[in-house]
């Protein structure tokens, strides 16, 4: 133990893991996923032959860019929950010059501030105001932006990782936004269960890797010491749920230990650790009358793979 640095993060994650694997069954929240190594696995999964989501939403907006950007205000201000690389963003903002800003908010503020940099050298006539902020917490917008007509844009269809509940909380979050004008959401659609376990299950098991390195990661920040070969990934489909889940399946009876704490695993038992929901355009167009939303637009690809729905206040 004595190796272990006491940061914040670190008792953070150690929080995590005792509430998370004490309870029943067993769960850890996906954030711990994004450490540099998870980063960059999860970089992989999106270039994934199985996994869609990611060309089919480029492809959306790319083709779909004209009709998107008279969504987006003259003179006001694009805001984007869980901005990142904003590399499908650009497709927007490059559609639409009548843009004055663009408001990225994420939780990685050094990313961040990079990508600030790398955006204003490429559009310069651009105000580009870079929020570091947990768009899932009650969070306001900076108080110059409160006049400005705005858009939202919210794609990957990380709305799906939500519970149906904090999904909807974020839906209202947003309509209470001043001036938001528009909301653009990019959803994964309910389809067959084997393209989606597909897009969960790679054949060349970076998702599993993925999914895997959370252990890696409590075995190195927090001294745990789970055999990773322990542990098998699993992608289940929840029909009832409507959702994916991924899972952590102990492979055998076992006890792992994180920081004097015995965790006793018995053989297929869990650690649930995401949740990916599908939505049907009615699925989703009840969701968004439940939250102050009509939906606008609802454009899909041609095999109605995945939506990128334009949401607008109701009244
Ligand atoms: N929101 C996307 C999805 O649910 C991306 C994503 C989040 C993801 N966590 C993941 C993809 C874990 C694969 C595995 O598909």
């Amino acid at each position: 133990m004595s190796d272990i640095k006491e940061t914040g993060e670190n008792a953070a994650l150690l929080h995590a893991a005792r509430q998370g694997l004490a309870a029943q069954p067993k769960s850890l929240e996906p954030k711990w996923f994004y450490d540099e190594a998870g980063s960059a696995l999860f970089e992989e999964i999106t270039e994934l032959a199985e996994y869609y989501p990611t060309r089919t939403e480029l492809a959306i907006l790319a083709h779909n860019a004209d009709k998107l950007a008279r969504y987006l205000p003259r003179d006001g201000a694009l805001v984007e929950l869980g901005s990142g690389a904003s590399r499908k963003t650009r497709t927007l903002i490059e559609a639409a010059p009548h843009l004055a800003a663009y408001l990225p908010i994420d939780i990685s503020g050094e990313f961040l501030h990079g990508v600030a940099r790398d955006l204003r050298q490429l559009y310069p006539a651009l105000e580009i105001v870079p929020i570091v902020a947990d768009f899932t917490r009650p969070l306001s917008l900076p108080a110059p932006y409160h006049k400005m007509c705005k858009a939202g844009f919210f794609p990957g269809s990380t709305i799906g990782n939500f519970l149906p509940t904090q999904a909807a909380d974020l839906l209202r979050q947003v309509h209470e936004w001043p001036q938001m004008e528009h909301f653009i959401i990019g959803i994964d659609l309910v389809k067959d269960a084997e393209t989606l376990i597909a897009a969960y299950d790679d054949a060349k098991g970076v998702t599993a890797a993925f999914n895997r390195n959370v252990l890696r990661r409590m075995n190195r920040e927090l001294g745990a010491n789970f055999n990773l070969s322990g542990f098998a990934h699993e992608a289940r489909w929840n029909n009832d749920c409507s959702r994916i889940e991924m899972h952590l399946v102990s492979l055998y009876e076992q006890t792992v230990t994180i920081a004097g704490t015995h965790y006793a695993f018995h053989t297929g038992e869990t650690i649930h650790t995401e949740n990916s929901h599908k939505y049907t355009k009615d699925s989703f167009t009840n969701l968004a009358a439940d939250t102050g939303w009509r939906v606008a637009e609802f454009i899909t690809d041609p095999h109605d793979l995945f939506a990128v729905a334009v949401l607008t206040p109701a009244v």
